[in-house]
């Protein structure tokens, strides 16, 4: 599935949505049923360590949603920069008017920045929603606004090695061949670790790990995290 026919599906998601609690306008639900507080919590906690947050940070946070993360690690850093094309997502985040964070209503792929703007960027469940095209141009992207020494966090990306344990019956397993057949998956593009450590060492980051998610975390079966540094 093209990223235009995503964002496609959460500018109507996004209007839909609008009564939903938090958590489910961002779809983090499994089974239809969203996260826990406790495990969202610590999944802050986690993704806070792993960002290894400074008070001087200028985080860019990229598929932010409503800003669950945003507004978390505000507090922490100097300046967070919020991007999100779903108006009503951005919108719920500009209204908390918080003193540090910039919201931007874009395409992520369409974003410009000065080169050097950002000393940590963060996508979270937002680096399915791009082809492999489309995601070597943002690593690039990435690593030109990223100070040397800056940090990538990449996090929840579908695992390719473990398609099977989230279509994990025949019945999921048709559906799962019906929308490859039709381009359509509903996870979105799948990745391989290795191929996004090459990429990032091609694109000018060292010290690259992909982190396997603490087992608590909803999407664990299937998904894992990805940190780099700016050379
Ligand atoms: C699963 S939500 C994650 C939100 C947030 N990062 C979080 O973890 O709470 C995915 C978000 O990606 C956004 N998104 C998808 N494609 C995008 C694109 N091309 N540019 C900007 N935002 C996009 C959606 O609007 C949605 O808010």
């Amino acid at each position: 599935m093209s990223s235009e026919k995503w964002t496609a599906f959460w500018k109507e998601h996004g209007q839909v949505s609008k009564s939903s609690s938090m958590q489910e306008q961002v779809l983090r639900t499994y089974n239809k049923q969203a996260v826990s507080e406790t495990v969202w919590s610590n999944t802050l906690q986690y993704i806070t360590d792993h960002l290894e947050l400074q008070r001087d940070d200028v985080v860019l946070d990229l598929c932010c949603g409503n800003g669950l993360i945003s507004q978390y690690i505000a507090p922490e850093c100097s300046k967070v920069v919020s991007v999100d094309v779903t108006p009503e997502f951005v919108d719920s985040l500009s209204k908390l008017d918080l003193p540090n964070v910039e919201t931007v209503c874009a395409n992520v792929s369409q974003l410009e920045f000065p080169k050097g703007s950002f000393s940590i960027i963060i996508i979270y469940a937002g680096i399915q929603y791009f082809s492999l095209a489309e995601v070597v141009s943002l690593f690039k992207k990435f690593a030109y606004w990223l100070k040397p020494g800056g940090r990538l966090f990449i996090g929840d990306i579908p695992d390719i090695s473990k398609t099977w344990n989230f279509y994990n019956s025949p019945e999921r397993e048709a559906f799962y061949f019906e929308s490859c057949e039709n381009n359509n998956d509903v996870v979105g593009t799948w990745f391989d670790k290795q191929w996004l450590l090459k990429l990032s060492e091609y694109a000018g980051f060292s010290h690259t790990f992909a982190i396997e998610q603490p087992m608590e975390q909803i999407y664990s079966h299937f998904r894992f995290d990805f940190k780099a540094t700016k050379k």
